[in-house]
């Protein structure tokens, strides 16, 4: 965590005092702009009002000969005026100033620039930031420069097996064996935060500004960017489903969704509450083309649902869902974060995604 922290701080320091350059290295610097512009701004002092476009466009500069076309653009600066005007004082000042800045550009070490590289121009903990530009900018990033933004420990996909039976299941199917189906469950004992999939489902309420339990956690490790855009979604309404960025976190959405809350006994519009949240969800995630998705054991904490009722609508949900939807979804994972939970889904899962008896051996 302290090596999280340092790297962190690292990376904060780092983008404020050398300003940003962009993930994709193809955005001239803060620090390049200044200096072109400088150059050119000495250009026009030195050839008097007449407007040459001098310098290479902030556009796409390799970093690797970054520096040199600055200093070949402010040696460019004093041979293209010809002697025409002889430079005052103050324009010898400007342009030895370009020449020093390249300089120092050029001593930074290919490291040092690659690191500025690595770090896109992107601010996740802080409230000012704006949330539709990180949005915008964390989705189109390839998953190595995503990597560098994440605000937690992350758990990639291909480290999240397949659930297999771990016995003899005391439940009756109540379907039949679909290997294909079968292949696209896994359960994970832990926290849902460090999942690296397409989305994570929020057990969230109905403000979606955050709480206590996994509602907390997500909006813990996605940081201050996902309830600022959280704030601008109305709320939501029990059985709903919203999606929204992750920023933070390794998952690139969070869809959150209201859990019904049970007082006494589960009735029939609590257990249709807590079927719609697990379909509204599933359905959000295909309709944004998502095909990896985690859930909590929505409104089994706070809200009381007990858990293996629960359960058992989430299975069948899922299994319903899957059957209908076959090609739109690669993989659900049941996240589970309490031992019981874990018990509860290897005890059921083999009555909704009963697998095929092993082959005989034929010794
Ligand atoms: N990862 C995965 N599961 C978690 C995590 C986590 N980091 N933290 C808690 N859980 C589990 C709990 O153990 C429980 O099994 O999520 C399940 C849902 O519990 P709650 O988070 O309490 O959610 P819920 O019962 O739906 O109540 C929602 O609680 O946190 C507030 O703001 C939230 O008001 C809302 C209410």
């Amino acid at each position: 965590m302290a090596f999280q922290m340092s790297k962190l701080a690292a990376r904060v320091s780092l983008s404020k005092s050398v300003g940003f350059i962009s993930s994709a290295g193809n955005r001239c610097p803060s620090h390049l702009n200044f200096i072109s512009r400088l150059a050119h701004r000495s250009f026009h002092a030195l050839r008097g009002s007449a407007s040459i476009k001098v310098l290479p466009s902030p556009g796409v500069l390799r970093k690797a000969d970054r520096w040199e076309k600055v200093s070949t653009a402010s040696k460019s600066l004093h041979s293209q005026s010809g002697g025409a005007v002889k430079p005052n004082r103050a324009t010898r000042v400007i342009v030895s100033a370009v020449g020093v800045s390249a300089a120092v550009l050029a001593c930074l070490s290919t490291s040092t620039l690659h690191a500025m590289n690595a770090r896109p121009d992107l601010n996740l903990d802080s409230e000012s930031s704006d949330w539709k530009e990180a949005k915008k900018k964390l989705c189109s990033m390839d998953k190595e420069k995503r990597r560098d933004m994440y605000r937690v420990d992350f758990i990639p996909l291909e480290k999240i097996p397949v659930w297999s039976p771990s016995g003899v299941s005391s439940h009756e199917p109540r379907y039949k064996v679909n290997e294909e189906l079968n292949k696209k469950i896994s359960v994970f004992t832990g926290d849902i935060t460090r999942l690296e999939i397409d989305a994570i489902t929020n057990a969230a309420n109905k403000t979606l500004l955050g709480g206590g339990g996994v509602d907390g956690a997500i909006h813990r490790g996605a940081g201050p960017l996902l309830r600022k855009e959280c704030a601008t979604l109305n709320g939501c309404e029990t059985g709903e489903a919203k999606i929204t960025g992750a920023y933070g976190l390794p998952a690139k959405y969070v869809i959150h969704t209201v859990g019904p809350i049970v007082y006494d006994s589960v009735g029939e519009s609590e257990e249709q509450a807590l079927t719609n949240c697990y379909y509204n969800c599933l359905h959000t995630a295909t309709k944004n083309h998502l095909r990896t998705v985690a859930f909590p054991c929505i409104s089994t904490g706070v809200y009381g649902y007990p858990p293996d009722q629960a359960v058992e609508v989430a299975l069948r949900t899922v299994r319903e869902y899957l059957e209908q939807n076959p090609e739109k979804m690669d993989r659900v994972i049941f996240c589970v974060f309490l031992k019981s939970d874990k018990e509860l889904y290897e005890k059921m899962l083999p009555a909704y995604f009963p697998r095929g008896s092993p082959p005989k051996s034929k010794l």
